[in-house]
């Protein structure tokens, strides 16, 4: 039996493949390469050892996900695929609907078709919204999201929890992730932004190699320890780690559960600028600009659930994640240079 990954190519869904087949899973990945590419396949293969099964299809398109499903034996879907920039979101929501949405029926329809009844959805903390009860445990009242790319993750969590509460043989989780960053330590995979970079690691690497002048900070005037904003940025290794216990979870239980996947720890904008010069011996040339528009001071996970009911824990530091993501940005500088 294997587990399918939608969006198996990608920064989040590439990493899981490899935990997964290093803990002696079969892997099965789906994805369009709209946003990663082949090569990524072949990475995972040099990392493990193994090949996972590739399917170049969208999983929005239901007669191509059925050739997957009926040539595989597929036990329990990770659903990773979907578009996933906050920004674009806010100018394209009929897009971000159209395929957030299609996409995730469509898996749980040909699901259903083919008796297979075990779903992870790669769900965020951007579900939390505007609440202001930090820290963010599972039981946090949600008050709406900021922009339609958390709405549609919103929404496909409700979607979940009516079709689990309506097949008692259905097995749901939903894992909400924090801040992923880093990069595996081989420095095989990472994150591939395409165009200017939103998030803020991926901002500061190529500060680091001088694809960018410097780093705008987004407000300095947060009620913060140092007024700049506050993430629970996580190792993507160890958010990995998290899907592969969430597996094991999900064999044993029915119904729908959601966890936070965090560190349960927050840092600053500028703690992290520091740690990132400290580690890596460089300086990141930045300047303080006006708060971003949607963005909140501060926010991070209780990590307790994940912890008491799935065995798992984020066990590494923030010196890590600078470390890795530094090493995978010059990977990526030297693979474009040959
Ligand atoms: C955003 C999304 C979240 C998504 C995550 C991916 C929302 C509200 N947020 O989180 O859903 O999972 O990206 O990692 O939907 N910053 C700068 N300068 C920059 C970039 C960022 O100062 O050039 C600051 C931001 O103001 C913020 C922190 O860095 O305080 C982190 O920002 P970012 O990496 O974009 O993540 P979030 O906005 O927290």
């Amino acid at each position: 039996m294997a587990i399918l990954l939608t969006g198996g190519a990608g920064f989040i869904g590439s990493h899981t493949a490899v935990e997964l087949l290093c803990a002696g899973y079969e892997v099965v990945i789906a994805d369009d390469l709209s946003n990663s590419d082949a090569s990524v396949i072949d990475r995972i293969e040099t990392i493990t050892g193994r090949r996972p099964a590739f399917y170049r299809i969208n999983v929005a398109d239901r007669a191509a996900l059925e050739t997957v499903f009926s040539a595989e034996a597929i036990d329990a879907v990770i659903h990773f695929a979907g578009f996933k920039a906050v920004g674009e979101s806010v100018e394209k929501p009929l897009a971000y609907y159209r395929n957030n949405l299609d996409s995730a029926l469509t898996v749980l329809e040909a699901m259903q078709a083919h008796g297979c009844a075990r779903f992870i959805f790669s769900s965020s903390a951007t579900v939390y919204g505007l609440t202001e009860q930090i820290p963010y445990t599972e039981q946090t009242e949600r008050r709406g999201c900021t922009n339609p790319y958390g709405w549609t993750k919103y929404m496909i969590e409700q979607i979940l929890q009516d079709a689990a509460a309506a097949d008692g043989d259905l097995a749901v989780v939903l894992l909400r992730y924090f801040n992923p960053v880093g990069a595996h330590p081989s420095g095989l995979l990472g994150e591939k932004p395409s165009g200017v970079p939103n998030n803020l690691m991926p901002y500061v690497t190529q500060v680091a190699c001088g694809i960018r002048t410097h780093l705008s900070v987004f407000g300095n005037d947060y009620p913060t320890p140092d007024g700049t904003g506050v993430r629970d940025y996580i190792h993507v290794q160890d958010l990995a780690q998290g899907h592969v216990a969430a597996y094991r979870y999900i064999l044993e239980h029915k119904g729908c559960e959601a966890f936070n996947l965090g560190t349960g720890k927050g840092y600053s904008v500028l703690e992290l600028v520091h740690t990132f010069e400290r580690v890596n011996g460089m300086k990141i040339p930045y300047q303080i600009a006006p708060r971003r528009a949607g963005d909140i001071a501060m926010y991070y996970a209780a990590p307790d659930k994940a912890a008491a009911e799935l065995g798992w824990r984020a066990c590494k530091t923030l010196e890590d994640m600078c470390r890795d993501a530094w090493r995978w940005q010059c990977r990526l500088q030297a693979d474009e240079e040959t």
